[in-house]
Formats: C-alpha cells, sequence, structure tokens
C-alpha cells in the first residue's frame, strides 16, 4: 500500500540506503523537505516502509514553471527489484498531473539509470559528480496529462 507519509518518516531510510549508514537519520533532511507542495511517499508491506520517495516544487530552470524534483528515491535492499519503486512513480504521476505539473526531474545515480529509463524516463545532462555520493545525470520524464501512468 502506498500512502502519503512525513520527512520524518523518510530519514531512516535516506540513511540506510542513500547513505549506507555513514549520515544519521536527522542528517539527511533536504532543504525543501517540507515547503509547501512538497510530498513524500511511502510503499508499506505488512505494516513495514520499505520504499520511499519525495517531490519537491521545485521546476528545473530549463523547462519551464510546472516540474517537481524527485529527490530521495530508495527501496529497502531485501524488497528491491520487485516493482515497488516503479509502483510508487506511477502513483505520483498520477497524483502530480492531477496538481498540474507537467513533468517530474531528477539527479538520477548513475546505478539508478536503468531504473529510470525502465520508467520513461529521459537523460536532460551529461555526467557530473556529486561529492561523497558519486556520478550522476539529470533526468526528466514528461507527465501527459491525459495519460499519466506508465
Ligand atoms: C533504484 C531503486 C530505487 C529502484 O527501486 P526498486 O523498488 O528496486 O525498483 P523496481 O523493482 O520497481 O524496478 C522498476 C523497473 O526498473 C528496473 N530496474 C530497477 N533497478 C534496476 C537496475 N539497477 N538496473 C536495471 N534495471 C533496474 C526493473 O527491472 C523494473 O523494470 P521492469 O518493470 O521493466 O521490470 C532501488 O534499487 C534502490 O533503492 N537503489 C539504491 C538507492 C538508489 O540508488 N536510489 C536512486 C537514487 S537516484
Amino acid at each position: 500500500m502506498i500512502r502519503f507519509i512525513t520527512t520524518a518518516e523518510t530519514l531512516a531510510i535516506r540513511s540506510e540506503i542513500l547513505r549506507n549508514g555513514e549520515l544519521l537519520p536527522e542528517q539527511c533532511r533536504f532543504e525543501g523537505d517540507d515547503e509547501p507542495g512538497a510530498f513524500h511517499l511511502g510503499y508499506f508491506q505488512s505494516g513495514l516502509l520499505v520504499s520511499i520517495a519525495s517531490f519537491h516544487n521545485q521546476p528545473h530552470p530549463d523547462y519551464g514553471p510546472d516540474g517537481f524534483q524527485l529527490r530521495g528515491m530508495a527501496t529497502l535492499t531485501e524488497f528491491q527489484g520487485k516493482g515497488i519503486g516503479k509502483q510508487i512513480i506511477q502513483f505520483a504521476m498520477i497524483y502530480l498531473q492531477q496538481q498540474g505539473a507537467a513533468y517530474v526531474w531528477c539527479n538520477a545515480r548513475k546505478v539508478a539509470y536503468n531504473f529510470y529509463l525502465a520508467l520513461q524516463f529521459s537523460f536532460i545532462s551529461g555526467e557530473f559528480e556529486i561529492k561523497g555520493i558519486g556520478l550522476h545525470r539529470k533526468m526528466l520524464r514528461k507527465i501527459d496529462k491525459q495519460n499519466p501512468t506508465i
């Protein structure tokens, strides 16, 4: 089951999966997490939060004002590859379309390029380094007004 969650609920998985436990959960807050329009989604299995994604009302400078930035996408290791992340993105696309969003973009880690490509994201930048994390490319998925799902 997918539901909206708070920033605080995202922190343990961000710490474990996105920062390998090297940052404490409280250190895994992102600027903008609690700004108006930002929201966080969680997938629960048997009551356990196993996958998360956050969306900030933060357009990309080159693609118009109606964009959201996807941040902190992560699935607990033992639940990866089961289609859970894909379900979160599909849920988000419908909600974002209802909010009037035209696209979603993200800074994708190299290990996640194929995940995003499978979900109809395209590359919009070359590779660049984010210090302490590694190589990334910017990726973007347009949101079709008639058919936001994949
Ligand atoms: C990337 C991540 C969020 C994907 O979540 P997930 O729940 O495992 O993804 P899903 O099982 O829903 O995969 C959805 C699709 O992407 C594909 N996919 C997922 N990870 C992939 C990978 N590493 N390589 C190739 N394809 C991948 C799946 O095969 C699936 O495609 P399909 O529907 O055609 O079969 C998860 O692996 C993760 O948390 N990784 C570590 C943290 C990370 O890198 N986060 C991204 C930060 S930008």
